[in-house]
């Protein structure tokens, strides 16, 4: 079947985080129904048939008690598609549901360090990050990505300093990079696996975008590196961003080593009470992954187009704007450093006098001042129309020095 990402469909009067006027009003103070909301990472776009089809038929049999998801086709599903998709042999023992990421994440840094412990985290980078690890008293470490000709790559000289530290347990990758968008190569990877293992920091992988990926890069799954590298991390999975199917709270944290895997699922099921997911989540990922890879093909490749006509509009009509050549996610990194403006004046110059929601540099923390992070899983239409409001005040402002 032919998906069509073109069709606009209407969130307003929807409980959307993204598109909702309550939703709006709470997060960017502003009522307008003119405002295109570009921010939250999900995708405007339909899910793919099979994956509706498996609802409606949930749906249909009109009883929503409680599941008991452990079933070799749960299993066969999450370990068959990271088999395929991934060429990661995964066993099915090794996989623990989790409503989602964030709160993985949460309990992860609750079960593998103690208050006061530290974790290091890469900023600019998904702003949760910095919460899980504060909320929960622990210190954070800023490992600030190193920007150099427009592009991201690790600075590695302070990561081992800050792995040395015997108060630090725990080390959060983003890979792809939320949201600087490079996908780390297996070089990469491994340089920062090795301090990880030498200086005994455990690696979480958050790998939530891992199917997200442009033509031309190649992710690899972090455990894949080696045996030793598979025994001391856990990767983080979802079909929620791959699928867009973030609101029925389903995910998959994966986790070879036995002892570690123990401890976590004390935590998630026996002290949080979260190991029992909803039904339309479980029906709709089993779906997703037996049979989503033709929607998959189809939203990667108008993904890539839409980060085409971004690029090339920048490139023609926004020359102060510089975009960061994406290798995954469906997320674009902008930097509006050369308009000389500070968080507060960009901002209202986006938000306000451009009306258009996106996500502020400053929220990712270091390294994040002066950017803006824009959503391009949406039709072309609304992301030409958002971009053609940003190009107007823009000019406005440039002919108003
Ligand atoms: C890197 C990263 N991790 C986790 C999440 C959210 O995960 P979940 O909705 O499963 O908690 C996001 C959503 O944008 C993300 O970008």
């Amino acid at each position: 079947m032919i998906y069509d990402f073109d069709r606009v469909i209407d969130r307003k009067d929807s409980f959307s985080l993204k598109w909702s006027k309550i939703a709006i009003q709470k997060f960017f103070n502003k009522e307008d129904d003119d405002l295109l909301p570009l921010w939250v990472a999900d995708m405007d776009f339909e899910c793919p048939k099979p994956v509706v089809d498996a609802i409606k038929k949930e749906a249909d049999g009109c009883v929503y008690g409680y599941n008991w998801h452990i079933t070799p086709k749960y299993l066969d599903a999450v370990t068959g598609w990271m088999h395929r998709r991934h060429k990661w042999k995964v066993d099915r023992d090794w996989v623990v549901y989790s409503p989602g990421i964030v709160p993985a994440i949460n309990m992860m840094i609750q079960t593998f360090s103690n208050v006061g412990d530290k974790v290091i985290v890469q900023p600019p980078v998904y702003y949760p990050f910095f919460s899980a690890v504060k909320e929960n008293g622990r210190q954070l470490l800023q490992n600030q990505l190193r920007y150099e000709n427009h592009r991201y790559t690790f600075d590695y000289e302070d990561f081992e300093e800050k792995a040395k530290d015997s108060l630090t347990k725990i080390f959060i990758l983003c890979s792809p990079h939320n949201p600087v968008g490079r996908v780390w190569t297996k070089e990469e990877l491994k340089k920062l696996g090795d301090i990880c293992l030498e200086h005994n920091v455990l690696m979480i992988a958050d790998e939530i975008h891992h199917d997200l990926i442009l033509p031309g890069n190649k992710h690899t799954v972090y455990s894949t590196i080696s045996k030793e590298f598979e025994q001391n991390s856990i990767i983080c999975t979802a079909p929620s961003k791959t699928f867009n199917l973030a609101g029925l709270q389903v995910s998959n944290v994966i986790i070879p080593n036995k002892k570690m895997r123990q401890s976590f699922i004390n935590t998630i099921v026996n002290k949080n009470g979260l190991g029992i997911p909803n039904p339309f989540g479980l029906v709709a990922m089993i779906a997703a992954y037996n049979d989503g890879e033709d929607w998959l093909e189809q939203v990667l490749r108008y993904i890539g187009l839409n980060f085409q006509s971004l690029k090339e509009f920048i490139e023609i009509n926004l020359s102060d704007i510089k975009f960061i050549e994406p290798e995954g996610t469906y997320l674009a990194w902008l930097d509006f450093n050369s308009l000389g403006l500070n968080d507060e004046e960009l901002k209202d110059l986006i938000l306000n006098k451009a009306n258009v929601a996106l996500d502020d540099g400053s929220l990712f923390g270091l390294g994040g001042e002066g950017f803006q992070r824009i959503n391009v899983a949406c039709p072309k239409s609304i992301l030409e129309l958002a971009m053609h409001r940003i190009e107007k005040v823009v000019d406005q402002l440039n002919a108003s020095r």
